[in-house]
């Protein structure tokens, strides 16, 4: 029996190392297909990926072409575009010239026959022809404003003056029109010894701009206020009126050619102007290196305008 079990354990010790053997064999083989399987998989990844990376090349390839070509068009139709540009500013030049000729004739002339011993109807067909002509006049005087304007060619003729003197020798034109409309016209104190660098012709006219359209938007029997003031380097004229109002979407857009509000109602009032006199008058105090704004707190509850230029120190 001793005998028996001593033959047997060297037998049993040879298959556990047999079966040791064929379990590491196994797991071998299993982990280098596991690794092929993986590997296969991640070809197949990268694979897809440079299908994908190549065919998003020949759509960028596509645009490229595409964003080329149109940007030759568009080259094209920016050089078209300044050539119908020049020839309208030189139309509108044109026309601004040779209307002023035969404009200012007629005036005269009627204001000659105005002279004459006239009945009361032609004297009053008379007036109504001057100050048509006038109106007209300022249509063809802000047009060429304009054509300067599109042209580059407004030029500021700057000299040193006191800026409330400016101001003082055009109220009582300004005052007049507030008078026919039946406008109250406040002016308050101006500050003393304010010397500006700048056009004193084109400064009145930004300034009587803003005083006119107050007076021309805002109903009788209601104030329109004028004010000077110091502030920094600047004067500050603010035009403050209690009219029409202007809506929070379009107190920055009226300073554009020929823009007049939309939400205001008042066709009659819109007719009596082009659009053209804010964005002249930013133009101008742009050249003096000023600044100019609207603000206002809603339609019917008025509107303050102002302007800046800087003083000379
Ligand atoms: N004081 C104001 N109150 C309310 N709205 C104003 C006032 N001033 C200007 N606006 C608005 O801004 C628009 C543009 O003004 P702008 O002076 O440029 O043109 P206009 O007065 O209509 O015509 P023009 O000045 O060419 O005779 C006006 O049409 C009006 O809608
Ligand atoms: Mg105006």
């Amino acid at each position: 029996m001793e005998i028996l079990i001593i033959a047997l354990i060297p037998l049993s010790l040879l298959l556990l190392g047999a079966g040791f053997l064929v379990v590491a064999q196994v797991s071998g083989f299993m982990q280098s297909s596991f690794f092929n399987q993986r590997q296969h998989f991640s070809n197949m990844v990268i694979q897809q990926y440079m299908e994908r990376i190549a065919l998003a090349q020949g759509q960028l390839y596509q645009r490229k072409q595409e964003l080329e070509g149109m940007s030759v068009k568009l080259s094209l139709s920016n050089q078209e575009l300044g050539r119908l540009n020049e020839m309208k500013s030189k139309f509108l030049s044109m026309v601004v010239h040779d209307v002023r000729t035969p404009l200012a004739s007629i005036r005269g002339f009627s204001e000659l026959l105005l002279k004459k011993n006239v009945g009361e109807r032609e004297a009053m067909y008379l007036k109504n022809i001057v100050s048509s002509t006038d109106q007209l006049g300022r249509l063809i005087a802000d047009l060429t404003d304009l054509a300067m304007i599109e042209a580059g060619k407004l030029k500021m003729e700057k000299t040193d003056f006191f800026f409330p003197e400016m101001a003082k020798d055009i109220l009582p034109g300004l005052s007049i029109n507030a008078q026919k409309k039946g406008v109250d016209l406040v002016v308050h104190d101006f500050p003393e010894g304010v010397l500006v660098d700048g056009d004193k012709f084109r400064l009145s006219q930004v300034f009587m701009n803003l005083v006119n359209n107050a007076i021309k938007f805002t109903p009788a029997d209601k104030k329109v206020e004028i004010s000077f003031r110091r502030e920094g380097k600047y004067v500050v004229t603010m035009v403050k009126d209690a009219g029409i109002g202007i809506h929070s979407s379009e107190t920055k857009k009226i300073f554009e050619k020929f823009y007049q509000a939309k939400h205001q109602k008042d066709e009659k009032l819109r007719k009596q102007g082009w659009g053209l006199g804010l964005s002249i008058a930013q133009e101008v105090v742009r050249a003096h290196q000023g600044d100019i704004g609207a603000a206002s707190p809603g339609l019917g509850k008025g509107s303050t305008f102002w302007f800046k230029v800087p003083v000379k120190s």
